[in-house]
């Protein structure tokens, strides 16, 4: 039987930095340093609103986490990429990372809408290794994401680039 767990969604603070950290070295691995990630981590929340992080918390404990930045500037027609998801991978395969886009997502309309209330979500772009099947599936079920280029030998091999279109009615699953 499949393990259910309770997840609760919310903007990061700063005392939550350390477990995402943590969450960081056991997800990628573009930075090996603890001191490195986290400066990574402070200056990306310095940047807020044009950065936003998002924690996913189960039982108070910290099981996941979400960066998204806001592209081409505080525009009405808003575009923002998924710039990282990771899960704790004691947590993986329960629905955190579905839950992290989808109530990040709401969190970023409420945003737009105090911003400026004409705004709303245009496009979504997020990318991943070309390998990494399990954030394709991801990307494509929750978001509604579509492959639409590949930026050859990036990060650590090729990098899909996947877009999510959203028209007028603010569904996530419309594109
Ligand atoms: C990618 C990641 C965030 C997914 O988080 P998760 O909490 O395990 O995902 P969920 O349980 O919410 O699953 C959502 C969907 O993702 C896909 N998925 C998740 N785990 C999968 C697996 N082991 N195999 C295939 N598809 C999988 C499925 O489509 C799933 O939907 P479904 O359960 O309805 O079929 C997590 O695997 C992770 O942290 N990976 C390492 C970091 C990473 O690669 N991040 C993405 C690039 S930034």
């Amino acid at each position: 039987m499949e393990r259910a767990i309770e997840v609760y969604v919310k903007p990061m603070e700063q005392g939550h930095l350390d477990d995402i950290v943590k969450i960081y070295l056991s997800s990628f691995k573009g930075m090996r340093s603890e001191d490195v990630v986290k400066r990574w981590f402070e200056c990306n929340m310095r940047a807020y609103p044009r950065m936003q992080y998002f924690v996913a918390l189960s039982e108070g404990r910290v099981v996941g986490y979400i960066l998204w930045i806001e592209k081409g500037g505080f525009r009405e027609e808003s575009v923002w990429e998924l710039e990282q998801i990771a899960v704790d991978p004691g947590f993986r395969g329960l629905g955190v990372g579905r839950r992290l886009i989808e109530d990040s997502i709401s969190y970023l309309r409420i945003y737009l809408e105090r911003r400026q209330p004409r705004s709303k979500l245009k496009l979504i772009l997020v990318s991943s290794g070309s390998s990494n099947e399990i954030a394709r599936r991801l990307y494509e079920k929750v978001l509604g994401a579509r492959e639409e280029a590949v930026l050859r030998d990036f990060y650590r091999g090729d990098e899909v680039i996947y877009i999510a279109r959203y028209h007028t009615d603010r569904s996530t699953s419309d594109a």
